[in-house]
């Protein structure tokens, strides 16, 4: 996440490249290679007393580890983190409340900064903080605010949307397979299709039903295998998962939770 954050503020020329100062816990193989791939500096922890912006891009396990680490370097300058199920309130405990903390559910595009970022801000955040914050998460894809309470659901759905989309391409590549083709032509086909219709959609402005609609003629082929989804009750699993995964989410953070 560190990686993909540090490629999207340089490629894009978001922010100049020796502003961005990196640091790890035991990896300085990792380190250096950032460095010299991307131009930006290794720093100490005490660099973080002057840092406009502290950014945590550690396991959810280490998050309490790494706050209580820089805690005595922060005087207000805005923490931001990557974690999955941290909470806010979690995290400004920690920190003795002496900074606002942003938290950030990002996905695994931004890898390649066609991401989908949820993002809420802690109390405190300032609006250029904010602006600064949206401006920077911009560089990965999309950015959009939402409350804390939607986490949860923001992690089942853009989280780990990624994984339920691979699962349907999964399904429908063995099926192309069946079906006579060989699979990287296959592949070739399917990834066209995903990326063709997510593009349509946003250009033409039009909702998924919509879409569906418009290829959906009476009787046709689209017809004949969305009779069969309807029938199995693809929508009551696709609910059912979604809810499986915002549950699991929300236990998963119970241990993150501010006394
Ligand atoms: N990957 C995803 O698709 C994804 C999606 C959404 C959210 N996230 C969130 O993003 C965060 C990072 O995930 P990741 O997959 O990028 O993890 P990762 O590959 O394990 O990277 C974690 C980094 O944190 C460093 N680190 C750990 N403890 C440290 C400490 N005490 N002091 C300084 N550095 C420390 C590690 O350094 P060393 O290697 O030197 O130990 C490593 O560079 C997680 O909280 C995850 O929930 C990830």
């Amino acid at each position: 996440m560190a990686e993909a954050f540090v490629k999207g503020l340089t490629s894009r020329k978001a922010i100049p490249a020796k502003r961005i100062i990196v640091m790890n816990r035991s990896q300085t193989d990792r380190l250096e290679n950032l460095c010299t791939s991307y131009g930006v500096q290794a720093g100490t922890l005490d660099q973080v007393a002057d840092a406009r912006l502290v950014v945590l891009a550690v396991k959810p396990n280490s998050v309490g580890e790494v706050l209580q680490t820089i805690a005595p370097h922060l005087h207000g300058q805005p923490v931001l983190s990557f974690a999955a199920g941290v909470s806010i309130d979690w995290m400004s405990h920690v920190i003795g409340g002496v900074s606002p903390v942003i938290r950030t559910m990002p996905n695994i595009p931004v890898a390649v900064l066609e991401g989908a970022t949820a993002v809420s801000f802690g109390e405190g955040t300032s609006w250029t903080d904010k602006e600064l914050v949206r401006y920077l998460l911009g560089q990965l894809g999309e950015v959009v605010e939402i409350p804390e309470s939607l986490m949860n659901s923001a992690t089942a759905f853009s989280g780990s949307g990624p994984g339920f989309v691979c699962y349907f391409l999964e399904a429908m590549e063995d099926a192309a397979v069946r079906l006579g083709f060989e699979p990287e032509i296959a592949r070739e086909l399917l990834l066209q299709t995903v990326v063709g219709t997510a593009r349509t959609l946003r250009e033409w402005d039009l909702s998924p039903h919509e879409l569906r609609r418009r290829v959906t003629s009476p009787g046709g082929t689209t017809h004949a295998g969305v009779t069969v989804m309807d029938e199995a009750r693809m929508r009551d699993i696709v609910d059912k998962a979604l809810g499986a995964a915002a549950d699991r989410s929300a236990e998963m953070g119970n241990a993150y939770r501010a006394p």
